[in-house]
Protein backbone atom coordinates (compact mmCIF):
# COMPACT_ATOMS: atom_id res chain seq x y z
CA UNK A 1 0.00 0.00 0.00
CA UNK A 2 1.61 3.50 -0.83
CA UNK A 3 0.35 7.17 0.61
CA UNK A 4 0.56 9.97 -0.77
CA UNK A 5 0.54 13.07 1.69
CA UNK A 6 -0.24 16.23 0.15
CA UNK A 7 0.55 19.09 2.41
CA UNK A 8 1.55 22.60 2.98
CA UNK A 9 4.15 22.25 5.25
CA UNK A 10 5.83 19.74 6.80
CA UNK A 11 9.06 20.11 9.40
CA UNK A 12 12.03 20.14 9.06
CA UNK A 13 11.81 21.67 5.89
CA UNK A 14 9.10 24.25 6.08
CA UNK A 15 6.76 24.53 9.18
CA UNK A 16 4.48 27.30 10.83
CA UNK A 17 2.78 25.55 13.23
CA UNK A 18 1.14 21.98 14.14
CA UNK A 19 0.82 20.82 10.80
CA UNK A 20 4.08 20.73 9.52
CA UNK A 21 5.02 19.05 13.15
CA UNK A 22 2.49 16.11 12.25
CA UNK A 23 4.16 16.31 8.56
CA UNK A 24 7.66 15.73 9.88
CA UNK A 25 6.56 12.65 12.28
CA UNK A 26 3.58 10.27 11.08
CA UNK A 27 4.76 9.82 7.68
CA UNK A 28 8.14 8.22 8.57
CA UNK A 29 6.00 6.26 11.55
CA UNK A 30 3.42 4.94 9.27
CA UNK A 31 6.56 3.76 6.69
CA UNK A 32 8.23 2.15 9.11
CA UNK A 33 4.85 0.40 10.65
CA UNK A 34 4.60 -2.77 8.31
CA UNK A 35 6.67 -3.81 5.29
CA UNK A 36 4.22 -3.87 3.04
CA UNK A 37 3.73 0.12 3.40
CA UNK A 38 5.58 2.79 1.97
CA UNK A 39 5.07 6.26 1.92
CA UNK A 40 5.74 9.50 -0.07
CA UNK A 41 5.53 13.34 1.33
CA UNK A 42 4.93 16.00 -1.26
CA UNK A 43 5.05 19.92 -0.53
CA UNK A 44 5.96 23.16 -2.04
CA UNK A 45 9.89 23.99 -2.07
CA UNK A 46 9.75 27.18 -0.07
CA UNK A 47 12.17 30.16 -0.35
CA UNK A 48 12.94 29.43 3.33
CA UNK A 49 13.88 25.99 2.81
CA UNK A 50 17.47 25.35 3.82
CA UNK A 51 20.33 24.66 1.82
CA UNK A 52 21.30 22.10 3.85
CA UNK A 53 18.42 20.49 2.48
CA UNK A 54 18.37 21.66 -1.00
CA UNK A 55 21.63 20.26 -1.54
CA UNK A 56 20.94 16.58 -1.28
CA UNK A 57 17.56 17.46 -3.38
CA UNK A 58 17.34 15.03 -6.66
CA UNK A 59 15.17 16.46 -9.92
CA UNK A 60 13.33 13.98 -10.92
CA UNK A 61 10.91 15.83 -13.17
CA UNK A 62 9.99 19.08 -15.01
CA UNK A 63 6.15 19.33 -15.72
CA UNK A 64 4.35 22.16 -17.53
CA UNK A 65 0.94 22.40 -17.70
CA UNK A 66 -2.17 24.82 -17.72
CA UNK A 67 -3.82 25.83 -14.47
CA UNK A 68 -6.79 27.44 -16.20
CA UNK A 69 -5.53 29.67 -18.93
CA UNK A 70 -2.32 30.17 -17.53
CA UNK A 71 0.34 27.84 -19.05
CA UNK A 72 2.76 26.68 -16.25
CA UNK A 73 5.38 24.77 -14.37
CA UNK A 74 7.08 23.56 -12.18
CA UNK A 75 10.38 21.23 -11.55
CA UNK A 76 10.08 18.43 -8.85
CA UNK A 77 12.57 17.13 -6.32
CA UNK A 78 13.27 13.90 -3.96
CA UNK A 79 15.12 14.28 -0.43
CA UNK A 80 14.92 10.58 1.17
CA UNK A 81 14.55 11.14 4.86
CA UNK A 82 13.42 9.15 7.92
CA UNK A 83 12.53 6.40 5.22
CA UNK A 84 10.03 8.63 3.13
CA UNK A 85 10.31 10.31 0.20
CA UNK A 86 10.01 13.67 0.61
CA UNK A 87 9.40 15.03 -2.84
CA UNK A 88 9.18 19.44 -3.23
CA UNK A 89 7.44 21.20 -5.91
CA UNK A 90 9.50 24.17 -7.32
CA UNK A 91 8.10 27.17 -8.86
CA UNK A 92 9.97 30.53 -8.22
CA UNK A 93 6.65 32.53 -8.88
CA UNK A 94 4.64 30.96 -6.48
CA UNK A 95 6.75 29.87 -3.87
CA UNK A 96 9.48 32.10 -3.63
CA UNK A 97 8.24 34.37 -1.25
CA UNK A 98 8.93 35.26 2.30
CA UNK A 99 6.22 33.62 4.00
CA UNK A 100 4.00 30.43 3.28
CA UNK A 101 1.05 31.73 3.18
CA UNK A 102 -0.80 35.39 3.88
CA UNK A 103 -0.36 36.23 0.28
CA UNK A 104 -3.33 38.00 -1.59
CA UNK A 105 -2.98 35.57 -4.09
CA UNK A 106 -2.97 31.84 -1.67
CA UNK A 107 -5.62 30.54 -3.87
CA UNK A 108 -3.88 31.00 -6.83
CA UNK A 109 -0.57 29.28 -5.10
CA UNK A 110 -2.20 26.30 -3.79
CA UNK A 111 -4.33 25.42 -6.68
CA UNK A 112 -1.00 25.12 -9.05
CA UNK A 113 0.60 23.17 -6.45
CA UNK A 114 -2.67 20.71 -5.79
CA UNK A 115 -2.69 20.62 -9.79
CA UNK A 116 1.06 20.23 -9.64
CA UNK A 117 0.98 17.25 -7.84
CA UNK A 118 -1.54 15.32 -9.75
CA UNK A 119 0.12 16.14 -12.90
CA UNK A 120 3.16 15.18 -11.61
CA UNK A 121 2.10 11.59 -10.72
CA UNK A 122 0.08 11.07 -14.06
CA UNK A 123 3.62 11.81 -16.07
CA UNK A 124 5.42 10.25 -13.44
CA UNK A 125 3.13 6.83 -13.39
CA UNK A 126 4.12 6.48 -9.49
CA UNK A 127 0.11 6.59 -8.27
CA UNK A 128 -0.49 6.03 -4.88
CA UNK A 129 -3.13 4.01 -3.54
CA UNK A 130 -4.46 6.75 -0.88
CA UNK A 131 -3.77 10.55 -1.44
CA UNK A 132 -4.29 12.09 1.70
CA UNK A 133 -4.30 15.37 1.10
CA UNK A 134 -4.19 18.43 5.09
CA UNK A 135 -6.23 21.17 5.15
CA UNK A 136 -7.87 23.75 3.01
CA UNK A 137 -4.19 24.68 1.32
CA UNK A 138 -4.07 21.01 -0.51
CA UNK A 139 -7.93 20.55 -0.70
CA UNK A 140 -8.09 21.10 -4.46
CA UNK A 141 -6.06 18.26 -4.81
CA UNK A 142 -8.53 15.65 -4.27
CA UNK A 143 -11.10 18.01 -5.96
CA UNK A 144 -9.27 17.99 -8.96
CA UNK A 145 -8.83 14.34 -9.14
CA UNK A 146 -13.08 14.06 -8.24
CA UNK A 147 -14.35 16.48 -11.12
CA UNK A 148 -11.81 18.25 -13.84
CA UNK A 149 -9.36 15.35 -13.84
CA UNK A 150 -12.01 12.50 -13.24
CA UNK A 151 -11.31 11.09 -16.93
CA UNK A 152 -7.72 10.52 -16.62
CA UNK A 153 -7.45 6.50 -16.10
CA UNK A 154 -4.43 6.63 -14.29
CA UNK A 155 -5.29 8.36 -11.69
CA UNK A 156 -8.85 6.55 -11.34
CA UNK A 157 -7.95 3.76 -8.71
CA UNK A 158 -6.37 6.75 -6.10
CA UNK A 159 -8.71 6.24 -2.89
CA UNK A 160 -8.60 9.83 -1.23
CA UNK A 161 -8.57 11.12 2.68
CA UNK A 162 -8.56 14.59 4.00
CA UNK A 163 -7.45 15.73 7.11
CA UNK A 164 -8.54 18.55 9.01
CA UNK A 165 -6.79 20.21 11.12
CA UNK A 166 -8.31 23.53 12.02
CA UNK A 167 -11.63 24.49 10.46
CA UNK A 168 -10.56 27.85 11.24
CA UNK A 169 -9.37 28.17 7.97
CA UNK A 170 -11.45 26.74 4.87
CA UNK A 171 -9.79 28.59 2.02
CA UNK A 172 -13.32 30.76 1.11
CA UNK A 173 -13.27 32.68 -2.11
CA UNK A 174 -15.13 35.02 -4.60
CA UNK A 175 -16.88 33.02 -6.97
CA UNK A 176 -15.41 34.24 -10.00
CA UNK A 177 -11.64 32.54 -9.23
CA UNK A 178 -13.77 29.01 -10.07
CA UNK A 179 -12.79 29.35 -13.75
CA UNK A 180 -10.19 32.29 -14.18
CA UNK A 181 -8.12 31.09 -11.44
CA UNK A 182 -8.98 27.38 -10.61
CA UNK A 183 -9.78 26.23 -14.29
CA UNK A 184 -12.99 24.15 -12.53
CA UNK A 185 -16.04 24.38 -15.08
CA UNK A 186 -19.14 25.58 -13.54
CA UNK A 187 -21.02 22.60 -13.66
CA UNK A 188 -18.87 21.38 -10.36
CA UNK A 189 -19.86 24.92 -8.59
CA UNK A 190 -22.22 23.45 -6.41
CA UNK A 191 -19.31 20.55 -4.92
CA UNK A 192 -17.66 24.13 -3.78
CA UNK A 193 -19.93 26.22 -2.95
CA UNK A 194 -20.73 27.23 0.68
CA UNK A 195 -22.99 30.30 2.09
CA UNK A 196 -22.18 31.86 -1.84
CA UNK A 197 -18.76 31.70 -1.81
CA UNK A 198 -16.19 29.05 -2.42
CA UNK A 199 -15.36 27.09 0.21
CA UNK A 200 -12.32 24.61 -0.68
CA UNK A 201 -12.70 22.87 2.67
CA UNK A 202 -16.18 22.25 2.00
CA UNK A 203 -15.34 20.74 -1.47
CA UNK A 204 -12.63 18.49 -0.31
CA UNK A 205 -15.00 17.29 3.12
CA UNK A 206 -18.46 16.33 -0.05
CA UNK A 207 -15.68 14.44 -2.23
CA UNK A 208 -13.42 13.03 -0.35
CA UNK A 209 -13.71 9.03 0.41
CA UNK A 210 -12.72 9.85 4.02
CA UNK A 211 -12.60 12.57 6.07
CA UNK A 212 -9.92 12.54 9.39
CA UNK A 213 -9.50 15.40 12.61
CA UNK A 214 -6.98 15.31 14.77
CA UNK A 215 -8.64 14.62 17.86
CA UNK A 216 -11.81 12.50 18.47
CA UNK A 217 -13.15 15.37 21.04
CA UNK A 218 -12.84 18.07 18.11
CA UNK A 219 -14.40 15.80 15.84
CA UNK A 220 -17.48 15.61 18.22
CA UNK A 221 -17.33 19.26 18.52
CA UNK A 222 -17.22 19.90 14.49
CA UNK A 223 -21.35 19.09 14.67
CA UNK A 224 -22.09 22.49 16.50
CA UNK A 225 -22.04 26.21 15.34
CA UNK A 226 -20.27 26.68 18.08
CA UNK A 227 -16.55 24.82 16.67
CA UNK A 228 -17.16 24.64 13.55
CA UNK A 229 -16.92 28.29 11.78
CA UNK A 230 -20.38 27.54 9.83
CA UNK A 231 -19.44 24.18 8.39
CA UNK A 232 -21.62 21.87 11.05
CA UNK A 233 -24.16 20.81 8.76
CA UNK A 234 -21.52 19.56 6.11
CA UNK A 235 -19.74 17.69 8.99
CA UNK A 236 -23.12 16.44 10.17
CA UNK A 237 -23.77 15.13 6.50
CA UNK A 238 -20.58 13.49 6.34
CA UNK A 239 -20.55 11.46 9.74
CA UNK A 240 -20.71 7.72 7.62
CA UNK A 241 -16.78 8.88 6.80
CA UNK A 242 -15.34 10.81 9.54
CA UNK A 243 -13.61 10.07 12.50
CA UNK A 244 -10.75 11.78 15.18
CA UNK A 245 -7.53 10.15 15.35
CA UNK A 246 -4.98 11.87 18.19
CA UNK A 247 -2.38 13.15 16.95
CA UNK A 248 1.10 12.40 18.65
CA UNK A 249 4.55 14.10 19.32
CA UNK A 250 7.81 13.60 17.93
CA UNK A 251 9.99 12.55 20.94
CA UNK A 252 13.41 12.86 18.31
CA UNK A 253 12.78 16.56 18.65
CA UNK A 254 10.70 17.16 21.60
CA UNK A 255 13.02 15.23 25.06
CA UNK A 256 14.72 16.97 27.86
CA UNK A 257 16.67 13.41 27.38
CA UNK A 258 18.44 14.42 24.34
CA UNK A 259 19.56 17.82 25.35
CA UNK A 260 18.76 19.38 22.29
CA UNK A 261 18.52 22.80 22.88
CA UNK A 262 17.99 23.18 26.35
CA UNK A 263 21.15 24.49 29.09
CA UNK A 264 21.18 20.69 30.25
CA UNK A 265 19.30 17.23 29.51
CA UNK A 266 17.70 15.46 32.22
CA UNK A 267 15.31 12.43 32.18
CA UNK A 268 12.56 10.59 34.33
CA UNK A 269 15.57 10.01 36.88
CA UNK A 270 17.09 13.48 37.42
CA UNK A 271 13.64 15.36 36.64
CA UNK A 272 13.82 17.73 39.41
CA UNK A 273 17.28 18.56 39.25
CA UNK A 274 17.34 18.84 35.47
CA UNK A 275 14.37 21.14 35.88
CA UNK A 276 16.31 23.14 39.11
CA UNK A 277 19.11 23.76 36.67
CA UNK A 278 17.09 24.62 33.62
CA UNK A 279 15.14 27.29 35.54
CA UNK A 280 18.04 28.62 37.01
CA UNK A 281 19.54 28.96 33.60
CA UNK A 282 16.31 30.67 32.08
CA UNK A 283 15.79 33.06 34.97
CA UNK A 284 19.41 34.29 34.27
CA UNK A 285 19.20 34.44 30.52
CA UNK A 286 15.60 36.86 31.16
CA UNK A 287 16.61 38.75 34.03
CA UNK A 288 14.04 37.37 36.09
CA UNK A 289 15.13 36.53 40.17
CA UNK A 290 17.05 33.31 40.31
CA UNK A 291 14.90 31.71 42.78
CA UNK A 292 13.70 27.83 42.94
CA UNK A 293 11.18 28.17 45.11
CA UNK A 294 8.91 30.44 42.69
CA UNK A 295 6.56 28.74 40.35
CA UNK A 296 7.23 29.30 36.56
CA UNK A 297 4.23 29.65 34.44
CA UNK A 298 4.66 29.58 30.69
CA UNK A 299 2.47 29.84 27.69
CA UNK A 300 3.88 29.17 24.21
CA UNK A 301 1.54 30.56 21.57
CA UNK A 302 0.19 32.13 18.68
CA UNK A 303 -1.49 35.13 20.04
CA UNK A 304 -5.16 34.64 18.57
CA UNK A 305 -8.23 34.66 20.11
CA UNK A 306 -8.73 30.80 19.50
CA UNK A 307 -5.65 29.84 21.82
CA UNK A 308 -7.77 31.71 24.83
CA UNK A 309 -5.48 34.76 25.08
CA UNK A 310 -7.87 37.29 26.52
CA UNK A 311 -9.02 34.76 29.38
CA UNK A 312 -5.18 35.54 30.52
CA UNK A 313 -5.51 38.79 29.74
CA UNK A 314 -8.61 39.36 31.90
CA UNK A 315 -7.29 38.19 34.65
CA UNK A 316 -3.72 38.88 34.28
CA UNK A 317 -3.31 41.39 37.61
CA UNK A 318 -4.39 39.04 39.74
CA UNK A 319 -2.22 36.45 38.50
CA UNK A 320 0.86 38.81 39.06
CA UNK A 321 -0.48 39.59 42.01
CA UNK A 322 0.58 35.69 43.23
CA UNK A 323 4.07 35.00 43.78
CA UNK A 324 5.01 33.70 40.64
CA UNK A 325 7.25 34.58 37.64
CA UNK A 326 5.47 34.38 34.15
CA UNK A 327 6.76 33.77 30.68
CA UNK A 328 4.76 34.57 27.39
CA UNK A 329 6.46 33.28 24.03
CA UNK A 330 4.73 33.52 20.68
CA UNK A 331 3.55 36.11 18.11
CA UNK A 332 0.07 37.02 16.75
CA UNK A 333 -2.34 39.53 16.42
CA UNK A 334 -0.97 43.01 17.19
CA UNK A 335 -3.35 44.09 19.95
CA UNK A 336 -2.64 41.05 21.78
CA UNK A 337 0.90 41.40 21.12
CA UNK A 338 0.43 44.95 22.28
CA UNK A 339 -1.48 44.13 25.42
CA UNK A 340 1.05 41.79 26.97
CA UNK A 341 3.82 43.94 26.30
CA UNK A 342 1.92 46.39 28.16
CA UNK A 343 1.75 44.15 30.91
CA UNK A 344 5.61 43.11 30.57
CA UNK A 345 5.82 46.92 31.99
CA UNK A 346 4.01 46.54 34.72
CA UNK A 347 4.95 43.50 36.26
CA UNK A 348 8.70 42.87 36.53
CA UNK A 349 7.92 38.95 37.20
CA UNK A 350 5.93 38.40 33.48
CA UNK A 351 8.39 38.41 30.47
CA UNK A 352 6.17 38.70 27.12
CA UNK A 353 8.87 37.45 24.60
CA UNK A 354 7.22 38.49 21.38
CA UNK A 355 8.76 36.51 19.01
CA UNK A 356 8.60 33.01 17.21
CA UNK A 357 11.91 31.10 18.80
CA UNK A 358 12.10 27.13 18.27
CA UNK A 359 15.28 27.03 20.61
CA UNK A 360 13.94 29.22 23.30
CA UNK A 361 10.72 27.44 23.36
CA UNK A 362 12.13 24.41 24.58
CA UNK A 363 14.13 25.92 27.19
CA UNK A 364 11.10 27.50 28.59
CA UNK A 365 9.86 23.78 28.33
CA UNK A 366 12.50 22.44 30.39
CA UNK A 367 12.27 25.35 32.81
CA UNK A 368 8.73 25.96 33.44
CA UNK A 369 6.70 24.23 36.39
CA UNK A 370 3.14 25.01 34.76
CA UNK A 371 2.05 25.25 31.00
CA UNK A 372 -0.71 27.49 30.56
CA UNK A 373 -3.01 25.94 27.62
CA UNK A 374 -6.88 27.96 28.04
CA UNK A 375 -7.69 27.62 24.33
CA UNK A 376 -11.51 28.55 23.40
CA UNK A 377 -10.85 25.80 20.62
CA UNK A 378 -8.34 23.18 20.26
CA UNK A 379 -8.22 20.49 17.27
CA UNK A 380 -5.17 18.48 18.78
CA UNK A 381 -3.06 20.85 20.34
CA UNK A 382 0.72 19.60 20.35
CA UNK A 383 2.46 21.95 23.60
CA UNK A 384 0.66 20.09 25.73
CA UNK A 385 2.09 17.00 25.12
CA UNK A 386 5.89 18.84 24.38
CA UNK A 387 5.44 19.92 28.25
CA UNK A 388 4.30 16.88 29.61
CA UNK A 389 7.06 15.37 27.84
CA UNK A 390 9.51 17.97 29.79
CA UNK A 391 7.76 16.79 33.19
CA UNK A 392 5.94 20.65 32.82
CA UNK A 393 2.69 20.17 34.10
CA UNK A 394 -0.11 21.53 31.44
CA UNK A 395 -2.70 23.97 32.96
CA UNK A 396 -5.57 23.66 30.06
CA UNK A 397 -9.34 23.68 29.03
CA UNK A 398 -11.14 21.02 28.48
CA UNK A 399 -11.67 21.62 24.66
CA UNK A 400 -10.87 19.51 22.17
CA UNK A 401 -7.49 17.68 21.82
CA UNK A 402 -6.98 18.84 25.02
CA UNK A 403 -9.84 17.39 26.72
CA UNK A 404 -8.02 13.83 24.87
CA UNK A 405 -4.58 14.08 26.24
CA UNK A 406 -4.99 16.40 29.71
CA UNK A 407 -6.78 14.19 33.02
CA UNK A 408 -6.81 16.15 36.04
CA UNK A 409 -4.50 15.51 39.19
CA UNK A 410 -2.79 12.83 36.91
CA UNK A 411 -1.15 14.78 33.99
CA UNK A 412 -2.55 18.37 34.68
CA UNK A 413 -4.54 20.68 35.78
CA UNK A 414 -8.03 21.18 34.25
CA UNK A 415 -10.75 23.59 33.43
CA UNK A 416 -13.71 23.30 31.77
CA UNK A 417 -15.76 26.46 30.70
CA UNK A 418 -14.47 29.39 28.81
CA UNK A 419 -14.56 31.83 31.71
CA UNK A 420 -11.37 33.88 33.02
CA UNK A 421 -12.06 33.26 36.65
CA UNK A 422 -12.28 29.51 36.60
CA UNK A 423 -9.06 29.27 35.14
CA UNK A 424 -7.79 31.63 37.48
CA UNK A 425 -9.40 29.23 40.44
CA UNK A 426 -7.87 26.51 38.82
CA UNK A 427 -4.41 28.25 38.32
CA UNK A 428 -4.75 29.06 42.13
CA UNK A 429 -5.18 26.01 43.33
CA UNK A 430 -2.38 24.78 40.80
CA UNK A 431 -0.05 27.08 42.85
CA UNK A 432 -1.55 25.27 46.38
CA UNK A 433 -0.23 22.40 44.98
CA UNK A 434 3.09 23.62 43.90
CA UNK A 435 3.95 24.33 47.31
CA UNK A 436 3.34 20.49 48.15
CA UNK A 437 6.17 19.93 47.15
CA UNK A 438 5.65 15.80 47.23
CA UNK A 439 2.33 16.20 45.23
CA UNK A 440 3.98 18.51 42.58
CA UNK A 441 6.57 16.35 42.05
CA UNK A 442 4.79 12.83 41.94
CA UNK A 443 2.22 14.68 39.34
CA UNK A 444 5.47 15.79 37.22
CA UNK A 445 6.75 12.59 37.36
CA UNK A 446 3.14 11.47 35.98
CA UNK A 447 3.00 13.59 33.36
CA UNK A 448 6.70 12.89 32.09
CA UNK A 449 5.53 9.57 31.69
CA UNK A 450 2.92 9.68 29.60
CA UNK A 451 2.68 8.48 26.19
CA UNK A 452 2.20 10.59 23.18
CA UNK A 453 3.99 8.74 21.17
CA UNK A 454 2.99 8.54 17.26
CA UNK A 455 2.90 5.12 17.84
CA UNK A 456 -0.42 4.92 19.23
CA UNK A 457 -2.12 6.08 16.46
CA UNK A 458 -0.56 5.20 13.65
CA UNK A 459 -2.65 2.08 13.93
CA UNK A 460 -5.77 3.84 13.45
CA UNK A 461 -4.48 5.53 10.63
CA UNK A 462 -3.41 1.79 8.94
CA UNK A 463 -6.99 0.95 9.90
CA UNK A 464 -8.50 3.72 8.03
CA UNK A 465 -6.05 3.32 4.71
CA UNK A 466 -7.10 -0.76 4.83
CA UNK A 467 -10.24 -0.06 4.71
CA UNK A 468 -10.24 2.30 1.93
CA UNK A 469 -8.18 0.31 -0.62
CA UNK A 470 -10.44 -3.05 1.11
C1 LIG B 1 -3.50 22.93 13.93
C2 LIG B 1 -4.35 22.91 15.20
C3 LIG B 1 -3.65 22.19 16.35
C4 LIG B 1 -3.17 20.83 15.88
C5 LIG B 1 -2.30 20.98 14.63
C6 LIG B 1 -1.80 19.66 14.07
O1 LIG B 1 -2.41 23.77 14.09
O2 LIG B 1 -4.66 24.25 15.59
O3 LIG B 1 -4.53 22.02 17.43
O4 LIG B 1 -2.41 20.22 16.90
O5 LIG B 1 -3.04 21.62 13.61
O6 LIG B 1 -2.83 18.79 13.71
Amino acid sequence: MKILYVTSEASPFAASGGLGDVMGALPPVIASAREDVSCDVILPLYKSVKEQYRKDMKKVADISFYLSWRKTGASIYILKWHGVNYYFVENHYYFDRDRLYGEGDDGERFAFFSLAVLEFLRVSKTVPDILHANDWQCALSVIYLKTELSHIPELQSIRTVFTIHNIEYQGKFDPYILGDVFGLDNKYYSIVEWDGCINLMKGALTVSDFVSTVSPSYAKELCYDYFSFGLSPMIQSISDKFVGILNGIDYEAFSPENGLDIYRSYGVEDRKEGKAYNKRELQRELGLPEREDVPLIAMITRLTAGKGVDLVLHVMDSIMSEDVQFVLLGTGDAVYEQAFSAFGDRHSAFKPLIRFDRGLSKKIYAAADIFLMPSKSEPCGLAQMIACSYGTLPLVRSVGGLHDSIRPMENGFVFSDFNAHQMLDVLQSALKTYRDKKCFDALSDRAKKSDFSWQRSAGEYLDMYDNLVK
